[in-house]
């Protein structure tokens, strides 16, 4: 993989990101994957950001590894403008973007040496951020864990390789080998996994979390959203909180500030307390995810299974 287009943009051995996590991605989980030859990503999250913790976050995480690693920014969040100002004087060598356009921060991010790659649910959102000049883009299938567009990772990546001439990562439904083989035939140069690393030794999410979604299968990745709500739907792990919020959903007349409440509600509620009023971002390819091995076990074996392929003949 040594002239693949993504490990020299991002500096990396292995062309394997670790996505954001808001509330799992920690110094740990982070530092474990870029210590693995991937590109670790911390995300600060959307709201309540306390800058200082976060500053404090990027300093252990450079303490803690030697490699090249990331910082997802929202910027549909009150912070996003703080966090920008924050990871430029901290010199983040990655920041990836969701929930919004990084144009006006363009400059900025280009002055302090970052290199910036957008999530993007579509093709015309490709082609609108190559056109501000981002380095590669990540394209972001429906079936992944936490925010999700609408087009699936196996229509969206030919969609987008063929309409932009920067490298595409691509993301949604990849936790083996195979599935990043699959991408690369269709025109990817690297992957994103977020749901694959939630069950990793380094995780620090509780077992009790890690216990359900060893358990869990496609059909417990479930959509919020999906009628009403804020414009993105929410793809999380199936749980008490996730039945009532659905049933309330699906109410004749059921409204939007209602339902952005109970989400927003669920959503600061902590993973230690029992899963009973969690939500926890969680994506269909759950269902092949079996084992509590180290990142660095996880990425190897990725790694081989992709290079078996690879030099399968068709
Ligand atoms: C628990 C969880 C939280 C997530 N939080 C964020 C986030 O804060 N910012 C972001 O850009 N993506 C977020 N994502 C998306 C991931 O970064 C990644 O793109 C996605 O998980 C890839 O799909 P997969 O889950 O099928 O591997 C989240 C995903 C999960 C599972």
């Amino acid at each position: 993989m040594s002239k693949n287009q993504v490990c020299e943009l991002l500096k990396i051995r292995y062309p394997i990101i670790q996505g954001a996590m808001t509330n799992v991605t920690d110094v740990g989980l982070v530092s474990a994957v870029s210590n693995a030859g991937g590109l670790g990503i911390y995300a600060p999250g959307i709201e309540n950001i306390d800058l200082e913790y976060v500053r404090k976050q990027i300093r252990l995480i450079r303490a803690a590894t030697p490699n090249s690693f990331g910082v997802n920014i929202m910027l549909a969040s009150a912070f996003a403008a703080q966090l920008v100002d924050l990871v430029c004087e901290e010199k983040v060598p990655v920041v990836t973007t969701g929930a919004g356009n990084p144009a006006p921060y363009m400059a900025q991010f280009k002055q302090a040496g970052i290199t910036v790659v957008p999530v993007v649910p579509s093709k015309e959102a490709a082609v609108k951020m190559q056109a501000i000049g981002v380095e590669m883009v990540i394209a972001e299938g429906m079936e992944s864990g936490g925010y999700i567009g609408r087009i699936s990772t196996m229509t969206l990546i030919p969609q987008v390789v063929d309409a932009v001439k920067i490298p595409v990562i691509a993301a949604g439904g990849i936790a083996d080998g195979r599935g990043m083989a699959a991408v690369f035939m269709l025109g990817a140069q690297g992957i994103q996994m977020g749901t694959r690393f939630l069950t990793t030794k380094e995780c620090a999410i509780p077992e009790h979390c890690k216990a359900a979604l060893l358990n869990a299968q496609s059909k417990d990745a479930v959509v919020l959203g999906e009628r009403i709500g804020v414009a993105a739907r929410l793809r999380v792990l199936r749980t008490p909180i996730t039945e009532e919020i659905q049933a309330y959903e699906s109410q004749k007349d059921a409204s939007d500030a209602v339902f952005n409440k109970s989400v927003a509600d669920a959503r600061g509620n902590p993973y230690e307390g029992g899963l009973d009023k969690v939500l926890l971002g969680t994506g269909q390819i759950v269902a092949l995810v079996n084992d509590t091995d180290s990142v660095k076990t996880v990425i190897e074996r990725i790694s081989m299974q992709f290079n078996a392929i690879q030099e399968v003949p068709i």
